[in-house]
């Protein structure tokens, strides 16, 4: 099948990279890196979480963050909200795009959001109630696509009924998540076509975690088959505290040169993207988790 001409990044690393470090990275930091985000071209970029600041206490300043960030006409600021409470703060705070999630294994999901599957369903009924009502547009996540950290395999039917569920709920996207990253090309490609089968490709978008190194050879997988929606996080931040052994979200510095290469449009500027990925690298301390990035910074 033929290559998407243009892609969507989401970009995750606000969210899925900061929820995932040790130390609470400072309000202006987190306002400071949306802003440079949103001036590489990015369209979609995932800005905070407003789940319990108990669970999650690297995201607590999620008002905060919303009321600092300079919102670019054409830009969407996603945010988690895992209840109606959350709903209600999101709100509060600004929010006109959502993202409710939930896993397609049920005990990762009782690790991460203390429910069922269809508990979870069911709470999400009210918010996207709400949120039809108030014009919000509502992305779903589905976790665990292709392995759990407590189940191991995750049957591909249990994975299409979620997505199935979500979408018939109203989510206007549902991401697919190999929350892990223990995916291969084969698996992914497998796991994307049954769900398509249920839930138009133009409305799918695929988000994986790096952990064994097979994320680029996934998404281009999955490009392959027609998504055209591709979640990733700056400097390959990222990961679930509830999910053993997942690390980083693949890179968008990575996802970017790889697309690009392809003649694949994104509309982002790839060196403010890298500069931005280093700042944060620094920022945290640490190595960026992009080679694309790193790279670029040796050269
Ligand atoms: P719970 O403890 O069962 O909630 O948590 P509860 O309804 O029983 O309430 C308990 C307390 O939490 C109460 O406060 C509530 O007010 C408060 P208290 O009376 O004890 O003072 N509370 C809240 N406070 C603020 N905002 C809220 C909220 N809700 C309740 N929204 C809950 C249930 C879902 C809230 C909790 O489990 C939670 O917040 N989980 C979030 C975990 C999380 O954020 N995980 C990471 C995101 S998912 C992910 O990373 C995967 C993804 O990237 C895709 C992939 O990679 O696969 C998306
Ligand atoms: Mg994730």
């Amino acid at each position: 099948m033929a290559l998407p001409r243009s892609v969507r990044i989401v970009e995750v690393g606000a969210r899925d990279g900061l929820q995932n470090e040790k130390a609470i990275v400072p309000t202006a930091a987190k306002i400071e890196l949306i802003d440079r985000l949103s001036a590489t071209g990015l369209q979609s970029i995932e800005a905070t979480s407003f789940v319990s600041p108990k669970w999650i206490p690297q995201l607590a300043d999620a008002a905060e963050v919303m009321a600092g960030i300079e919102r670019r006409p054409g830009v969407r600021y996603p945010v988690l909200v895992p209840n109606l409470q959350g709903y209600e703060r999101a709100r509060a705070a600004g929010a006109e795009d959502i993202a409710v999630f939930t896993a397609a294994s049920e005990v990762f999901n009782q690790r991460n959001t203390n429910a069922g599957i269809d508990e979870s369903l069911q709470r999400f009924a009210p918010v996207l109630e709400r949120a039809r009502a108030d014009g919000v547009r509502v992305r779903g996540y589905v976790s665990t696509v292709l392995g759990c950290p407590y189940q191991g395999e995750v049957p591909l039917a249990d994975v299409v009924r979620v997505a199935r569920a979500l979408h018939a709920m109203g989510c206007e996207e549902v991401s697919l998540g190999d929350t892990i990253g223990v995916g291969t090309p084969g698996k992914a490609r497998d796991m994307l076509r049954a769900v398509a089968g249920e839930v138009p490709m133009e409305r799918l978008a695929v988000h994986f975690h790096d952990t064994y190194g097979q994320a680029l050879s996934n998404i281009l997988a999955c490009l392959e088959e027609g998504v055209a929606v591709v979640d990733s996080s700056v400097a390959g931040t990222g990961g679930c505290p509830y999910a053993r052994g997942a690390s980083g979200n693949v890179a968008s510095e990575d996802v970017v040169y790889m697309l690009h290469g392809l003649g694949i449009e994104t509309g982002i500027d790839l060196d403010r993207l890298v500069a931005t990925g280093r700042w944060l690298a620094a920022l945290l301390g640490r190595e960026s988790g992009s080679k694309v990035g790193r790279a670029l910074a040796g050269a």
